[in-house]
């Protein structure tokens, strides 16, 4: 039997596979049900210390594709496949008081399983910042195992919560420095992708004292108009704010923030999520440097909680230990970041005539190297 367990920021997992922070995990019942189905982890729903209301109206749809037309719809018909979930959900509507004691009960429950708690708070002067503390503290003193900051839910209107936090690199790294101050388990900082260059946001979590990086929460989007209705697809009394794209279309960028990431810090931490639903998918993250990785929309979709999704999870992973075995590939960590360094600038590709190409400088009719003082090829 292949041994799946992995150790990421020193906490202990069965398998690197964790439901991510959404509505799998939403309740003490799920995250019992998703320990019983085989993840190695989860992290929470994200839990704040007030009650938050969300819109009148569904939460989530799925975007799905005709495999004979360009058409993208939300409408359920036959034979469409997956393409994304679209959502605007806001964070757990059961505040602290409400998680605190059910924390407790699932850790006793199963203390051999990696419970994460997902919290968030204003930011915006001491005392807000302190209400990160609180969350934090009450965590951890029910047992989880680490905490993971929600610097990244793209649909709050304060500047100071959420992926409005994610876009502040100064506050990434207060609010990781405050919680750290207080924190005797692992702080893990989920950042938005929705930035210009999330190395910028890491560098302010890790230099607040962040063990490790989540990425990515859902992409800034927009529902699509229904041709037939000229209404959006979701929509409250025709109303529409920007919510979070997920699943299998964010799946190639989340790699490519990815690649960003794990190549400015190749020796930090990372647990990489977006669009996965198969070992396949989760390997490219493993190889570009994830400790362990984490799925929302494949498992919505999959009994709540992803009971065929882990599975299959956990085979594709036996699968592939065994087949590398003669590498030396006996544990997860012996391939994590093997194929960082493939990732290149374009310069860097092999071209027919090597003298081709110089990444727009010399000889395409763009100024020099030398006129510009620097070299990129
Ligand atoms: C309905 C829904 C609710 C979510 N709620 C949260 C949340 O409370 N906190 C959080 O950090 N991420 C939240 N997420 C983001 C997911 O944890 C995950 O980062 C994102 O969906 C990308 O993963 P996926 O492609 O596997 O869905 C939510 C996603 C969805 C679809």
């Amino acid at each position: 039997m292949a041994d799946l367990s992995t150790t990421f920021t020193g906490v202990r997992f069965e398998n690197p596979f964790l439901l991510s922070s959404a509505p799998p995990t939403e309740s003490e019942s799920n995250i019992l049900r998703a320990f019983e189905a085989g993840w190695g982890g989860v992290v929470t729903k994200t839990i704040g210390l007030h009650p938050v209301v969300n819109v009148a109206g569904p939460k989530t749809k799925f975007l799905r594709a005709d495999a004979d037309s360009p058409r993208l719809s939300m409408k359920k018909r036959p034979g469409a496949a997956l393409h994304s979930s679209w959502n605007w959900e806001l964070i757990s509507d059961k505040t602290l008081d409400w998680w605190a004691p059910r924390l407790g009960r699932i850790k006793q429950a199963y203390p051999k399983h990696a419970l994460v708690a997902s919290i968030m708070a204003g930011s915006g002067n001491d005392t807000e910042l302190r209400h990160w503390q609180e969350l934090a503290i009450a965590c951890q003193e029910q047992g989880c195992d680490a905490l993971e900051l929600n610097l990244s839910c793209p649909h709050m209107d304060r500047p100071d919560m959420g992926s409005n936090v994610g876009k502040d690199t100064e506050l990434v790294s207060i609010v990781t420095q405050v919680v750290k101050d207080v924190a005797t388990v692992p702080v893990w900082a989920k950042l938005t992708p929705s930035t210009t260059d999330i190395v910028v946001e890491a560098r302010g979590a890790f230099l607040g004292g962040a063990d490790a990086i989540s990425s990515s929460n859902t992409f800034t989007s927009l529902p699509l108009v229904d041709p037939e209705t000229l209404e959006f697809e979701i929509n409250v009394d025709g109303l529409v704010s920007t919510g979070g794209l997920g699943g299998p279309a964010i799946l190639p960028l989340s790699l490519a923030k990815m690649a960003q990431l794990t190549q400015a810090f190749p020796d930090k931490s990372f647990s990489g999520i977006g669009g996965i639903s198969t070992f396949e998918h989760a390997l490219s993250y493993f190889l570009l440097g994830c400790g362990t990785v984490q799925i929302c929309t494949a498992a919505m979709l999959d009994h709540a909680i992803g009971t065929t999704v882990i599975r299959e999870l956990n085979q594709g992973l036996a699968r592939f230990l065994e087949k590398h075995a003669d590498k030396g590939w006996t544990h997860v960590a012996d391939f994590v970041g093997v194929r960082r360094d493939r990732v290149v600038a374009q310069s860097k590709i092999r071209r027919p005539d090597d003298k081709g190409y110089h990444g727009g400088y010399d000889a395409e009719g763009y100024a020099s190297t030398e006129e510009l003082g620097t070299r990129t090829s």
